[in-house]
């Protein structure tokens, strides 16, 4: 049987990292592609890199940079992870969520997860950030599949709100009044690495899909069956609309990141507590 869960090795990179830092962190978030910025604004960090950590997956793809930063965002203790783990760089789904059952450990409550994303809804516009509300899942894999650790969550765990809906909100007013526009819809995972087909662009705006990107379905997963309290944001990189999609690059889609990163990283600092 799939043994998917080591706990023993979550355990043992949770004490590595506690060795390394003074504190415990109570938010964790995984910056997207080209979203790295936040980095820049955390007080008195702690940084370890991934190769460093027992058990850690070693991300690949450019433009990420395989770090963990613990530190203090406008007071509060948070662990970013400056690079994720996707399942087309070839890990399995235990791997890709490896990291946020070892936040667990280490005392996370809340994770920010964001991502860059094509726009499928017609309403976005490139550069929009998108409030994750649901996630349609088209990964051929559960990272929770095989044996469950109890001590975890639940062998078969609620998604009925995968995302926190009193955060959503808190987080909606709170652009407002910073004046960041933000839409709200559904992030729809593909595995990747292909960007998808004009065919496949037209049926995910037919089953419900706002957004479409190759990541954070799996770690959304993870984070609800742990109990963690989730927020997700999209930065809407390119248009991914039937009969609108053009060809597009991945350094397009960070340099578009990097610049809607400013909201981001303005709005995240606000919505902490
Ligand atoms: N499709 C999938 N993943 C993506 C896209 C897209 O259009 N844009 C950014 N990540």
């Amino acid at each position: 049987m799939k043994n998917n869960l080591n706990l023993q090795h979550c355990r043992e990179s949770a004490q590595f990292i506690t060795k390394r830092i003074e504190g415990t962190p109570k938010i964790g978030i995984i910056l997207g592609s080209g979203l790295g910025g936040l980095v820049d604004d955390i007080e008195g960090k702690s940084i370890i890199p991934y190769s460093e950590i027992p058990h850690f997956p070693v991300s690949t793809v450019e433009g990420h940079m395989g770090e963990l930063i613990y530190g203090f965002l406008k007071g509060s203790p948070v662990m970013a992870m400056a690079g994720r783990f996707h399942f087309y760089e070839g890990y399995d789904m235990a791997a890709v969520v490896f990291p946020i059952q070892v936040m667990k450990l280490l005392g996370v409550e809340k994770l920010i997860i964001t991502n860059a994303a094509g726009g499928l809804n017609p309403n976005f516009e490139v550069g929009d950030l998108m409030l994750i509300e649901d996630i349609i899942s088209r990964f051929p894999d559960n990272p929770l599949r095989g044996s469950n650790e109890e001590e975890f969550g639940p062998r078969f765990p609620d998604m009925s709100e995968p995302f926190d809906q009193k955060w959503i909100e808190q987080t909606f007013s709170k652009g407002e009044e910073l004046g960041i526009i933000l839409k709200r819809g559904t992030y729809l995972g593909v595995t990747g690495p292909v960007l998808e087909t004009r065919a496949e662009i037209g049926f995910f705006r037919l089953i419900g899909g706002d957004a479409v990107g190759m990541s954070t379905v799996p770690e959304v997963i993870a984070a609800n069956h742990i109990g963690l309290k989730v927020l997700g944001i999209s930065v809407i990189t390119n248009e991914s609309i039937p009969k609108v999609a053009k060809e597009f690059t991945h350094e397009e889609v960070v340099d578009v990141a990097q610049r809607s990163g400013k909201k981001l990283v303005a709005l995240v600092k606000e919505i902490l507590n």
